[in-house]
């Protein structure tokens, strides 16, 4: 029995604006080639070049930071040169001299000789028919060399459109507009030339001639209206660990991404591939503008990712990155007429952008030496500009620190996100304020599935009950280009001309186009709810056993180490409730993404010697271990919530919304009990499907997706809440 007890003029606290927002890091290639519309790879001749400090091992491909971590590197330049290729004997070199500027690292010395060469973009460069784009390159020769540039197939057979240039002298920028005869999603961009004589590119660029809002160095248009459709309050960027970075040398600075895109220093990602730091930060305060939303910028505060092998930067360097955020601050909100304020007028915005709301300083840091940089950030940010909101990434109030936000990150399973929704609960509202900065269902939904999207929504009735507390969240990743992946799941999928959302879209959409004005009493009753926990069992050797029974003799072991419930992938995701016996102790742990929550704890036990005869049963909510027969653990665990649901009051529509996500796999009959009278013809949009694996996919995009309709509800109150579903209710009241 289910049944939703609401009090619509009960409010208990107003809704707070900002609670869904957008964070947009530079992964799975999602800048050059994804949201930022660049449609060339490589195009300015530095992939492959080892970041500074790091060492490269050929055999294995890796490179390691100078503190040792390592980290694939597939694309040594002595290797080939990355997304060019030369056709019938044109000959391509890279050269290290004679390079545009000091921040090209690299040149492309071309003798064309009657032939060609092509870049394939991102794995493809796609054209449409009768549609324009915009090429540039910087370009020299000692000889007057006539080039055609063109949009051909991907042999450079087919040529789709042409134009000639002349190319002569010194470095100059020459530029055409190309107009497709034809539509071809695996294209190439070509430059040919009948001439043996020498040519030196220092940089190109082609753009489609449509981008969002028509920007110049513009973004994708489809990608941006994604984002739009969130109906976001603020983006969050440029990450993500890309702030941190693999070394110090590629740790983010903010100076390096503003000014002639040709001027840009490349940055080596962390997320293995190099950027030409064109979607950098004046581009996503533009598109914060475009889209009428608050920016946190996200900036290093002295350390690299503190989860790879650690570099804590000297005073020296610590101060540099203050500098580089102060200077950040200024290029954003200083009078046209001073340094930084000069700099963003010369790159096209003389006013200064008054979307700057939120610093974070650092991302995922953590610890004393955190806590260290911290305060130093905290402290003279704010006395230089007090109006900005601060947000620390980690509980630094705890240690005594003047906190405003923290930024807690959650990627974990369903369930996880399913049995916490009473998280927030009990926290302090006087206290510091929550910003749920990333979160996801990452174990076993690395596709985006509809089970991740359920234990996110059920999550967020929680989030929603405490918004007073809880005041912003945006899920993470973003945006995952498919032909180059480094972290799943991401909620918007693409090619080079396509894309798809996960169903956490769908849910996050709905959830942020249903806000209303204050949130009102709304409880769920029942003494329905389960726990379903499933999974096999490893040993310490990795050896599997399936079922609900793991029994095993070990001879005289001195400690021991058996999953159960596990269904983690081995080296990747965790997800299993350990037995953990050792050095006279024992404990049970569940280890869930990236946490770990002891649910049995320490005990002092020894095990026996001679044989040990281990058995394990553990069924749905409840597990026992029993050692040489005697009873060691019988432990049951909390039910996860089938039913979750908050209402809010919409008061300029005079509407009750409620979101209602039913965990289960069961169709569960609803009890709606409302202290007002309703009107019984009700909208309802629901997100479901028929498993709880539903995925959309390029072939059937909308598989899994929110649909509308109305609901008449009968005289006995009761709906039918369809299994494994999202919904959000509104009834006029
Ligand atoms: O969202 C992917 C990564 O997860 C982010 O870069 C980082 O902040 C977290 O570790």
């Amino acid at each position: 029995m289910y049944k939703l007890n609401i009090k619509p003029k009960s409010k208990i606290i107003d809704t707070t604006p900002s609670l869904y927002g957008l964070f947009f890091e530079d992964i799975n290639r999602a800048g050059d080639g994804g949201l930022y519309a660049e449609l060339l790879r490589n195009r300015a001749f530095d992939d492959g070049i080892i970041p500074e400090g790091c060492s490269y091992d050929k055999n294995n491909k890796l490179i390691t930071s100078p503190t040792g971590w390592t980290s694939s590197f597939d694309c040594f330049e002595e290797e080939g040169i990355a997304a060019w290729t030369c056709i019938n004997g044109a000959k391509a070199e890279r050269i290290k001299n004679d390079t545009l500027n000091v921040n090209r690292k690299r040149a492309l010395q071309l003798q064309l000789n009657g032939g060609a060469i092509l870049n394939d973009g991102f794995k493809g460069v796609p054209v449409k028919e009768g549609e324009s784009y915009k090429f540039f390159m910087f370009a020299k020769s000692n000889s007057l060399v006539k080039v055609s540039v063109m949009l051909t197939s991907s042999d450079g057979k087919k040529i789709y459109t042409k134009q000639d240039l002349e190319i002569s002298g010194d470095y100059k920028k020459y530029e055409c507009q190309l107009l497709s005869s034809a539509t071809d999603f695996d294209g190439r961009l070509a430059i040919y030339s009948e001439s043996s004589e020498k040519i030196i590119l220092g940089f190109t660029s082609l753009f489609p001639a449509e981008t969002f809002m028509g920007r110049e160095n513009g973004l994708r248009k489809e990608l941006a209206q994604r984002l739009l459709d969130l109906k976001p309050a603020f983006l969050r960027f440029p990450g993500g660990c890309i702030v941190e970075g693999f070394s110090k040398e590629t740790a983010y600075r903010f100076k390096d991404s503003i000014g002639p895109v040709w001027e840009r220093k490349p940055h080596w990602l962390l997320w293995s591939y190099m950027t030409t730091n064109g979607l950098g930060f004046h581009e996503y305060l533009q598109f914060c503008e475009d889209a009428n939303i608050d920016a946190m910028y996200v900036f290093n505060c002295g350390m690299t990712c503190q989860g790879r092998c650690p570099d804590y930067f000297d005073e020296n360097l610590i101060e540099e990155f203050f500098q580089d955020a102060v200077d950040a601050i200024e290029y954003a909100t200083a009078p046209a007429d001073s340094f930084w304020g000069k700099k963003r007028a010369e790159n096209g915005h003389p006013e200064p952008f008054t979307v700057l709301k939120y610093l974070e300083i650092g991302n995922e840091n953590w610890g004393d030496e955190y806590f260290k940089r911290y305060e130093k950030f905290y402290t003279r940010l704010k006395k230089l500009y007090p109006d900005f909101i601060y947000i620390s990434t980690d509980h630094s109030e705890r240690v005594g620190l003047k906190t405003e936000f923290v930024d807690e990150h959650f990627y974990s399973d369903p369930i996880f996100f399913a049995a916490n929704t009473k998280l927030y609960d009990d926290l302090d509202p006087s206290g510091i304020n929550i910003y749920c900065g990333e979160y996801a269902s990452t174990i076993g939904c690395k596709e985006g599935t509809l089970y991740g999207a359920l234990g996110e929504a059920a999550f967020l009735t929680g989030i929603e009950r405490n918004q007073n507390k809880v005041r912003m969240t945006s899920y993470a990743p973003l945006f995952k280009n498919v032909d180059y992946v480094s972290w799943e799941p991401d909620m918007i999928i693409f090619n080079n001309h396509e894309n798809y959302v996960i169903p956490s879209y769908y849910m996050l959409k709905m959830f942020a186009e249903n806000r209303g004005e204050y949130v009102c009493e709304c409880n769920v009753i029942t003494d329905s709810d389960r726990r379903l926990e499933s999974g096999h069992f490893t040993d310490e050797q990795g050896n599997i056993f399936e079922g609900q029974c793991f029994t095993k003799v070990y001879e005289n072991a001195a400690n021991l180490h058996i999953k159960f419930w596990d269904r983690g992938t081995l080296g990747e995701d965790q997800n299993h409730y350990d037995l953990i016996i050792e050095n006279g102790n024992s404990k049970i742990v569940h280890f869930n993404g990236w946490s770990q929550e002891v649910i049995c704890k320490e005990k002092s036990y020894n095990l026996p010697s001679g044989k040990i005869k281990v058995e394990i049963q553990a069924k749905e909510d409840w597990f026992k271990i029993c050692i040489n027969e005697k009873e060691i653990y019988n432990h049951t665990l909390g039910s996860i919530p089938h039913i979750s649901a908050v209402s809010t009051v919409d008061t300029k529509t005079n509407e009750l919304i409620t979101k209602i996500v039913n965990f289960s796999e069961n169709k569960i009959d609803l009890n709606l009990e409302t202290d007002v009278l309703i009107e019984q013809e009700a909208q309802l949009t629901v997100l479901s499907g028929s498993s709880y694996s539903e995925k959309n996919t390029f072939e059937k995009p909308e598989n899994v997706k929110s649909v509308n309709q109305k609901l008449m509800i009968g005289k006995d109150n009761t709906i039918s809440i369809l299994p494994r579903s999202v919904n959000v209710l509104r009834q006029k009241m």
